[in-house]
């Protein structure tokens, strides 16, 4: 199946259960790209691929006047339902409803490693910002991002097949390095592109991220979801092997977590 359209169906329904656990992920991302950005009273921003809105709730607290775009019916419902002031429109990278230079600041946590096009993605995010305007993106940065990674490593010591109509990875795992991220940006037409590596530690219940990940993760929930049971119950007994070697004395476990976040201005 082509990425984007694998994309398109497998976001669908995830709203809520996104919001409810996987979005407490994202949220460690919220503050670097506010301040990254420069977002303030009155910043017109844009944040791409919203979801249910953590970009969006946090630079609308700050006074910036917010439009939240996604690709996905359910979350664009979502974010217009908690955050009444925000203006809200479905669209899918990267054909954007707006004119050019149309933002001060442009967000994306976590979208543009979802896109069939991230080349193609950034330029159109470069035409609807203004001369001056600021930009600032996240991806995952693997294998230093083991709260992720445990997933691909269950998957893979339980001998479970990929699907064939699955996409094996995203085409922005080109990019997914400091260097690369930073140059998709200065060839889409940014100056002063860099990107930042950024760790923390998620503490979670063990049962809880399994099913957060399983429910708001599209290519690695859709994976584990194609398989038979047995298969499931065997990743699931690789992932709890796994993880306990990141157990804490509450019953916990903390996984070290890693993100890029690319920034530049136009
Ligand atoms: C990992 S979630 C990130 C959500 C949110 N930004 C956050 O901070 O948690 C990715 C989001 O990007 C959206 N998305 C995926 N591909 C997209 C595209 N090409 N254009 C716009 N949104 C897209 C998905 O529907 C999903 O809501």
């Amino acid at each position: 199946m082509d990425f984007d359209a694998f994309e398109r169906s497998s976001w669908e329904g995830r709203a809520e259960a996104y919001e409810r656990g996987f979005a407490l992920m994202t949220a460690h991302l919220v503050e670097p790209l506010l301040n990254s950005a420069a977002v303030g009273p009155r910043t017109r921003l844009l944040d791409v691929g919203c979801g249910p809105g953590p970009v969006t709730a946090a630079a609308l607290a700050l006074g910036a006047r917010v439009t939240s775009v996604d690709a996905d019916l359910d979350m664009a419902e979502l974010v217009a339902r908690r955050h009444p002031h925000t203006e809200v429109r479905v669209a899918v990278l990267p054909d954007l409803p707006f004119p050019d230079e149309s933002f001060d600041a442009v967000i994306g946590n976590f979208v543009v490693n979802h896109t069939g096009d991230p080349a193609a993605a950034a330029r159109e995010l470069h035409r609807v910002l203004r001369p001056g305007g600021t930009i600032a993106l996240t991806c995952w940065k693997y294998p230093e991002h083991r709260a992720g990674a445990v997933f691909s490593e269950a998957l893979r010591s339980a001998g479970a097949d990929h699907p064939a109509d699955v996409p094996t990875e995203s085409p922005f795992s080109a990019y997914a390095e400091p260097t690369p991220f930073a140059r998709l940006l200065a060839e889409a037409g940014f100056e002063g592109a860099a990107a930042d590596t950024l760790r923390w530690t998620h503490r979670v219940d063990p049962g809880v991220w399994w099913a957060d990940v399983l429910a708001g993760t599209a290519l690695t929930g859709t994976v584990i979801a194609r398989q038979g049971p047995a298969t499931i119950d065997r990743i699931r007994a690789e992932y709890d092997r796994i993880v306990a070697g990141y157990a804490t004395p509450d019953g916990r476990v903390a996984l070290p977590a890693c993100a890029l976040l690319a920034h530049a201005v136009r």
